[in-house]
């Protein structure tokens, strides 16, 4: 059950799409305060109370212990002491001796969480403009209040089935030779590739809807052949609009007033990218209409698949805080620069990124009335993907488009997926991937994953191998990299033979992984689950903060340290172990419940499927489209017969015909032997290890 309670005038963010009556009793859980325009809401902690939530942040999956702050910010360099990251998901779900609950504060602006920080046994949650609606969710199970919470929302996005193919990507592409070149080479190493992206290099003078005619001169051309290879083409598209008189973005922009304005009328500049940039007013529905129209002409020269990006907005200065800098500059000048004139000067020129001053400084129009962006920062990101999708939608009707955002807020997740934002190429960073993917998926996002390998720094050919390892699980699997950094394309290390095994996992597991992600969107599930979901009586299993029930039957357990050759992983029941190096070269380990010490080679990782369940497989390809679902593998370990069900359908069509695309697979034990059956597939069953 689910109840509101509103405070101020909260907005209409678009995240919830049932409406609900306001309550007037009590908040339950929550002891209310009020501090100017301020509202806090307080909940005492028990000692081993945990709480889960936040979509897209740091840390924990497990919440507690920490601050958070929900502040969409361009953060290359995230953290554990960090408090924001890329998006704003502002649902808690608290599980303690008395039971659970959830809390979901639709709030596009700031809010804190100090969720047992300041105090450790207190959990305080602070909406600092006080507009906002509250919505205590109750139920039995936390997965039980994560259904309640979806439906509240409505129903997630679903990429195209060719969506869970590789994606290679990196900032420095810079010409149609060098994408080219790049598909060449795996192409020619049979390494699996579905789709390519063009960041900011492919534009002219970054220019949104633009692209450089002598570095790209037959763009139609070359999508043209690269489809032809089964490869598709996925530009970046920036928020910012460059400043660029004559370009028809910025020019129709102007004309229809269509930017967002400084409380004087002029219209806001920020620099981005492109140097000087204007803002469309994405929370406008006619801009959100012009904006989403201006990707046809990209759409029509045979692009399928978009990223939005920059779209906290992220703004590198205004006119009026590099002016500040300079000034600071120049008062300095003659000075003797000590401790704190030394941290003054530097701050003025660190701190002029993505400034709270410049966030104040510009408006939207909601209703006719001014409303000043740093009142409804956390929606500027989830607009732009609104605006995106519905372009998409347009160009190619009743076809799902392939669109992912850096920013978002709940209500985007379903309109597009998102990436995790830009990590580094760090062992923490493979980490928190995985920890995210929780957060993510209780707030609806199931289309995501991580830049594999690490976006900063340089990767290591040990790092990038065991990133994929994981990137084998996650829905969208993206190496990408920043320019600047070592190349990290798996053909460029002395390794990358084990990086194409692991992708042949990924083909071979596509089948089941685009199954379990419809069925997610569909039932408002998890795709991934912490442990503490499915064994919430099992004090070991809810403390396990490096292992993920995937789907029903399976959980995932990555190497994530360098060197290492294993890991320890727990089993909350008995598991069958699947070592794999390929999809043809894998080792089966019944395993019983409990601790284990398991050994990994560079080139193994685990799929751990729960005994009584079984997953298939599907035979190699180097291509979404060419991977053959007829013919299916069964992996598992069984005692008795069981039955699964396996969703598949054309792939692209928008509506999705549940029912109908469900294939039965009964799998059946008579004698020691097992058989499985399935009406217009081949079904290898040889593989299932019996009792
Ligand atoms: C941002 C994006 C990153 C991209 C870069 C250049 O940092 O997050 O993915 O490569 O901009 O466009």
């Amino acid at each position: 059950m689910i109840r509101r309670y509103d405070f101020g005038h909260p907005y209409d963010t678009g995240a919830v799409v049932r409406q609900l009556p306001v309550c007037e009793d009590r908040v339950p859980h929550f002891a209310v305060a009020q501090d100017g325009c301020r509202v806090s809401f307080s909940a005492p902690l028990g000692e081993n109370d945990m709480i889960f939530g936040l979509g897209e942040s740091v840390r924990g999956i497990n919440k507690r212990g920490h601050l958070y702050r929900a502040w969409n910010s361009d953060d290359f360099s995230h953290t554990e002491n960090k408090a924001s990251l890329y998006a704003s998901h502002n649902l808690l779900l608290f599980s303690g001796k008395t039971g659970v609950f959830g809390a979901y504060f639709d709030d596009p602006g700031a809010v804190t969480f100090d969720l047992g920080y300041t105090r450790g046994d207190e959990a305080v949650i602070t909406s600092e403009n006080g507009d906002l609606s509250v919505y205590i969710i109750e139920g039995d199970t936390l997965i039980g209040l994560v259904r309640e919470f979806r439906h509240l929302i409505g129903r997630s996005y679903l990429p195209p089935k060719w969506g869970l193919g590789y994606i290679q990507s990196r900032w420095g592409y810079a010409s149609e030779s060098d994408l080219r070149t790049v598909v060449k080479e795996h192409r020619e190493r049979h390494i699996p590739l579905d789709t390519i992206s063009m960041d900011i290099d492919y534009m002219e003078e970054y220019k949104d809807f633009t692209w450089n005619r002598e570095t790209f001169p037959d763009m139609a051309g070359m999508i043209a052949d690269l489809k032809a290879d089964h490869i598709r083409v996925m530009p970046i598209i920036d928020a910012g609009v460059k400043v660029a008189p004559g370009d028809p973005t910025y020019e129709e922009g102007m004309a229809n007033d269509y930017f967002c304005r400084k409380e004087n009328g002029d219209v806001f500049i920020g620099a981005v990218w492109p140097g000087r940039a204007v803002f469309p007013d994405f929370l406008r529905e006619d801009v959100r209409r012009w904006f989403g129209d201006k990707y046809r002409p990209l759409l029509e020269t045979g692009v399928e698949a978009i990223w939005n990006d920059m779209n906290e907005p992220a703004i590198f200065y205004s006119e009026e805080g590099l002016a500040a800098a300079y000034q600071k500059a120049d008062e300095l000048r003659e000075k003797n620069i000590a401790i704190h004139d030394y941290f003054a000067l530097k701050d003025a020129f660190a701190n002029m990124s993505n400034s709270m001053d410049d966030y104040r400084r510009f408006f939207h129009v909601i209703d006719g009335k001014p409303v000043r962006h740093d009142k409804v920062h956390n929606l500027f990101g989830a607009m732009m993907t609104k605006a995106g999708a519905q372009g998409m939608k347009a160009v190619r009707p009743g076809k799902r488009p392939l669109i992912f955002s850096r920013a978002s807020f709940i209500g985007a997740h379903r309109d597009g997926g998102v990436w995790q934002g830009d990590n580094n190429a760090w062992w923490g960073h493979l980490l928190l991937n995985l920890k995210e993917l929780a957060g993510l998926n209780m707030c609806g996002f199931l289309y995501t994953g991580a830049d594999l390998g690490g976006f900063g720094c340089n990767t290591t050919e040990d790092l990038l191998l065991r990133w994929l390892q994981l990137g084998v699980f996650t829905p969208l699997m993206r190496n990408h990299a920043a320019d600047g950094t070592r190349d990290q394309e798996i053909y460029r290390f002395r390794n990358w033979e084990d990086m194409r095994d692991v992708l042949t996992v990924r083909y071979a597991l596509i089948p089941y992984l685009y199954s379990e992600l419809v069925k997610a969107a569909e039932k408002n599930d998890m795709m991934f689950r912490p442990l503490a979901f499915d064994y919430p009586r099992d004090e070991d299993a809810c403390r396990t903060e490096d292992q993920l029930m995937l789907g029903d039957g399976c959980m995932i357990a990555p190497v994530y340290e360098q060197n290492a050759r294993g890991r320890h992983v727990y089993l909350p029941e008995d598991m069958l172990l699947v070592r794999f190096r390929s999809s043809t070269d894998y080792d089966l380990v019944p395993m019983q419940k409990g601790h284990h010490w398991l050994r990994l080679q560079l080139n193994e990782f685990p799929l751990f499927i729960r005994k009584g369940h079984v997953i298939p497989m599907a035979g190699a390809a180097e291509y979404v489209e060419a991977i053959d679902a007829s013919a299916l593998t069964l992996l598992g370990w069984l005692d008795h017969g069981t039955v699964i069900t396996l969703y598949d359908d054309d792939g692209e069509s928008d509506v999705i015909d549940f029912q109908a695309g469900l294939t039965v697979i009964d799998v059946q034990v008579k004698d020691g032997v097992v058989a499985a059956r399935a009406e217009g597939r081949t079904v290898d069953a040889s593989r299932v290890v019996l009792d």
